[in-house]
């Protein structure tokens, strides 16, 4: 089903790409170092729940494959498979391009399309296609159910964070970490927040299926 808000950030982010190419700003973040350190974190949770073993993973809002190459650099987790998807169709044409290993594949998509361990997101809901609050909320919402359908282990998403939920002028949404925890657990369970100095206006939600 086509989604509005989807497009709309195809063509911003593609339109992005085009100008800044596959870096860090061309994914709108501010530096290469703080988009690793969300990349720290969420591969340190991975490689947690992973007891060491090989684990596969989907990464919903890929962009150019920053963090599918930080994993093949870094090597832990061992990965059996990874699958990274984006809405953005010409940033999946370039992960497919650069791809370095057959074990990571690339879709367009906004969910993975098969039982998954580990459903990771970075960053994927940071830009807002919309300036309503409620709506932006739904749409984020949504998409997280869509994915943890498909989730085996666990969920784990980051997002910037203010005292209250709210979309700057500039569309980035800022959710409130309370309303987000309460919200995973009554749609998920418990939901662990990793907060880290280096990224003060950042947490990582890590919600973990029953049993594992
Ligand atoms: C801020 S960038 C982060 C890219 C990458 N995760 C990183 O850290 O380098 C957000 C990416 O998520 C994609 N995106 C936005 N909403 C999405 C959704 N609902 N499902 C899948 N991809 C999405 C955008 O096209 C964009 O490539």
């Amino acid at each position: 089903m086509k989604n509005i808000y989807n497009e709309i950030l195809s063509d911003v982010y593609g339109a992005r790409f085009q100008e800044y190419g596959a870096t860090a700003k061309g994914s709108f973040w501010l530096t290469r170092q703080r988009q690793e350190v969300r990349f720290h974190i969420i591969a340190q949770e991975v490689a947690r729940l992973g007891d060491g073993a090989a684990v596969d993973i989907a990464d919903i809002g890929c962009g150019y494959g920053a963090f599918a190459n930080y994993l093949l650099e870094k090597g832990d987790p061992e990965i059996s498979k990874y699958t990274g998807y984006d809405i953005c169709p010409q940033l999946i044409e370039e992960c497919r391009e650069q791809s370095q290993s057959i074990a990571f594949n690339f879709e367009v998509g906004s969910a993975p399309i098969f039982p998954t361990m580990f459903t990771v997101m970075s960053g994927t809901y940071n830009l807002s296609a919309t300036s309503d609050i409620e709506n932006w909320e739904k749409y984020v919402f949504n998409c997280l159910e869509r994915c943890w359908t498909h989730t085996t282990v666990a969920m784990i998403f980051n997002l910037q964070i203010e005292d209250q939920s709210m979309i700057s002028k500039s569309n980035i949404y800022y959710a409130s970490k309370v309303a987000i925890s309460e919200a995973c657990i009554k749609r998920f369970g418990p939901a662990k927040v990793i907060l880290n100095n280096e990224i003060p206006k950042d947490a990582t939600f890590v919600i973990v299926r029953a049993g594992k």
